[in-house]
């Protein structure tokens, strides 16, 4: 069991394909996910099951890579169960969940945006620049960069889970691009099919980064470390003050059109 737990989890889904469904089964998305060279270890750790749960886990996992034989289980890691599978966060991680939630507020009402998009209609077609306009503002240059230029910057670079968090960042970038470019040829398909992509990346990414990888990152973080990165964001929400406040009012304008079958923000 222990090569197992040292071989690319995509190798072993690969070899053996229930594995796959399984780690669904536990919650553990990583036959969709688009890196998949994270170690069975790194999973176990990152995703910070039960010791009951990994137990079940591991031994369901020996019963399909080695059937019928007697394998030794590694010692599940020693984690405080009331600390398991629920969500607290330090502060400054606490601040992104909050940025996501305006995010998601916008995610909601996007389908009905689509919806009612009409190509020809010059209203429309501003509505939209100011929906990418507030994704390309709020979304990425304030709260991606502060994922990117500042919290991920506590950790290895390298990390398998870092470089699915960037390619997600980057597959929601060309959608905006794509939703853009298909705008200004008045391809209402085309802008219609790039915000939905926009919408599935984004749903998914938030919400790995809020139950997974900001858990972990806080259980990673030294004290000292929580205090700098609470520093540091509060310096980039006030050099964006004006702009969040623009951005948080445009998501409570869709919010109220959209409300309305029949009304257009203004
Ligand atoms: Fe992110
Ligand atoms: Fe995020």
């Amino acid at each position: 069991m222990e090569k197992y737990l040292r071989t690319p989890i995509k190798e072993i889904i690969a070899k053996y394909p229930p594995v796959g469904a399984l780690l669904e089964e536990y919650g553990i998305g990583c036959v969709p996910c688009s890196v998949g060279t994270c170690l069975l270890a790194d999973i176990v750790e990152i995703h910070n099951l039960s010791p009951e749960d990994e137990g079940a886990l591991m031994a369901r996992i020996a019963g399909i890579v080695s059937p019928g034989q007697v394998v030794t289980l590694p010692e599940p890691r020693k984690c405080k169960p009331e600390t398991t599978r629920k969500f607290s966060y330090s502060p400054p991680m606490k601040a992104l969940v909050e940025e996501h939630g305006v995010i998601k507020r916008f995610l909601a009402v996007l389908p009905a945006v689509i919806d009612r998009f009409d190509v020809q209609s010059s209203a429309d077609r501003d509505l939209v620049r100011g929906g990418l306009d507030f994704v390309r503002s709020y979304a990425d240059r304030f709260h991606h960069a502060k994922e990117e230029d500042i919290l991920f910057t506590c950790f290895d670079p390298g990390l398998d889970i870092l470089k699915a968090m960037r390619e997600d960042h980057e597959r929601g970038r060309a959608h905006v691009r794509a939703a853009g470019e298909a705008l200004a040829r008045c391809d209402g398909g085309g802008v219609a099919a790039n915000l939905h992509g926009y919408a599935g990346v984004l749903a998914e990414h938030i919400r790995k980064e809020d139950e997974i990888l900001y858990p972990w990152m806080d259980r990673n973080l030294s004290v000292r470390q929580v205090g700098e990165l609470f520093a540091r964001f509060c310096a980039v929400d006030e050099r964006f003050a004006e702009d969040r406040i623009r951005n948080e009012s445009f998501v409570g304008r869709l919010e109220d059109a959209y409300a309305e079958p029949a009304s257009k923000v203004e």
